[in-house]
């Protein structure tokens, strides 16, 4: 860890810098449009030989971006991306750190104006008020600065990095949602995940569900409020045997990366909370020798695919909530932090009725980082640990 807390990662690593409406206070002609503001991810750690083009990344920061559907925040943003460093002319990483740019490009004046005149405003449900305890009156006020879902595109850059690595590993990792406004679908399993995968637009993999989830969606939205939801995370294809035992249990590094996401506000394994409530003879899953695979596989997977801080070679599945959207267009109670005086005030910048239907691929990229991360560091360990008898390597 480091102070500033900008960097995440061990053997991968990335480091991010860029704010919602970064670039929107400099717009001097000398400089060119895309190059006023933005967001950059820089990547270490990652293999060389690795294929890499704006292409690959851009599928994924697709899948995060806004003014997609009716469901989304109305903020135009096109998200390319330039790969500045890292990569040569054969498309393939040379092992040196990746340099990503995406622009800003939906910083208009008068979006920027809005935000200064509700600056002394808190308001509820963001960051506002703590960003100002801590930056004092330096405090980015422009849509939320570093607390604004924007920043979440150079996680999702970074962590298409990741993928492109994970794919050569066929370690797969795939987020939707399971929960919209208190409507739940039931269990999903992997393939239905897949099949289904990004087929309406809440990513959810129960068409039925999906309907549901949609009209109550937009019902919310037309009264100009917001609710949260659930997104399930499933990585398949870890082998057994990878996380740290102790402090950088695999889970706690994966609890780390998921809950730096703005708005997640709990994460749980498996059957999680559920596990409270049960008896051990109910909780155990079972292990068992299967021939088919010649692999320890356990009956069922309770635990979400971790023992002792490490893999078991089972799906790893873990489950996210995130708290309904905090700005809505409504009338709320607030403190104008100039005047020191209680006021109601109504804020009118674009934001989503939920950020479920833009946090998942957020959930996958920061999911990837970490469990790319555990594999490199277990590749390591097993450079060092010569000795363990072949039998015991990672299957
Ligand atoms: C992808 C994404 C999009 C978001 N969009 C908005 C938004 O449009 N409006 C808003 O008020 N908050 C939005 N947020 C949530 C804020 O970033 C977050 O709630 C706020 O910074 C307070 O942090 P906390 O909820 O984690 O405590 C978004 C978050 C993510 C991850």
């Amino acid at each position: 860890m480091h102070m500033m807390g900008n960097s995440f990662g061990r053997l991968f690593r990335i480091t991010t810098c860029g704010e919602s409406y970064g670039g929107g206070f400099r717009k001097f002609p000398h400089i060119p449009e895309n190059l006023r503001g933005g967001l950059i991810t820089i990547v270490d750690g990652v293999p060389p030989g690795i294929k890499l083009t704006p292409e690959i990344i851009e599928e994924e920061l697709n899948k995060r971006r806004p003014g997609l559907s009716r469901l989304s925040t109305p903020r135009k943003e096109k998200d390319k991306v330039y790969i500045f460093a890292g990569v040569m002319e054969n498309d393939l990483t040379t092992g040196a750190p990746v340099g990503l740019i995406i622009p800003n490009s939906d910083i208009d004046d008068y979006h920027i104006e809005e935000h200064r005149r509700n600056k002394n405003y808190l308001r509820p449900g963001q960051a506002a008020y703590t960003y100002y305890k801590k930056y004092g009156q330096f405090a980015d006020w422009a849509g939320a600065g570093r607390a604004s879902g924007r920043e979440t595109a150079s996680r999702v850059a970074g962590g298409a990095v990741a993928k492109a690595v994970l794919d050569t590993m066929g370690i797969d990792v795939i987020a939707y949602v399971v929960e919209s406004h208190g409507i739940k679908c039931g269990p999903v399993t992997y393939e239905m995940a897949k099949a289904n995968y990004r087929k309406n637009e809440i990513n959810c993999p129960d068409p039925e569900k999906a309907r549901e989830m949609i009209e109550d969606l937009l019902k919310v939205k037309s009264e100009g409020d917001s609710c949260g939801g659930v997104i399930e995370v499933i990585v398949k294809g870890v082998p057994a045997g990878i996380g740290e035992p102790v402090f950088d249990k695999l889970d706690a590094i994966i609890a780390h990366g998921i809950m730096s996401i703005g708005a997640v506000k709990g994460i749980e394994f498996g059957d999680g909370f559920e596990l409270a409530r049960m008896k051990g003879s109910q909780a155990n899953d079972t292990p068992y020798y299967d021939e088919t695979t010649g692999r320890i596989r356990f009956r069922t997977n309770r635990a979400g695919g971790i023992l002792g801080g490490i893999s078991n070679g089972e799906e790893i599945r873990f489950r996210v909530a995130v708290k309904p959207t905090p700005t809505i267009f409504k009338e709320q109670e607030t403190v104008d932090i100039e005047k020191l005086e209680n006021i109601t005030h109504k804020f009118t910048s674009r934001s989503d009725p939920s950020i479920c239907t833009r946090i998942y691929p957020v959930c996958e990229a920061m999911t990837r980082i970490c469990i790319l991360d555990a594999v490199l560091m277990a590749k390591a360990y097993r450079a060092i640990s010569y000795n363990i008898d072949p039998r015991w390597d990672l299957l």
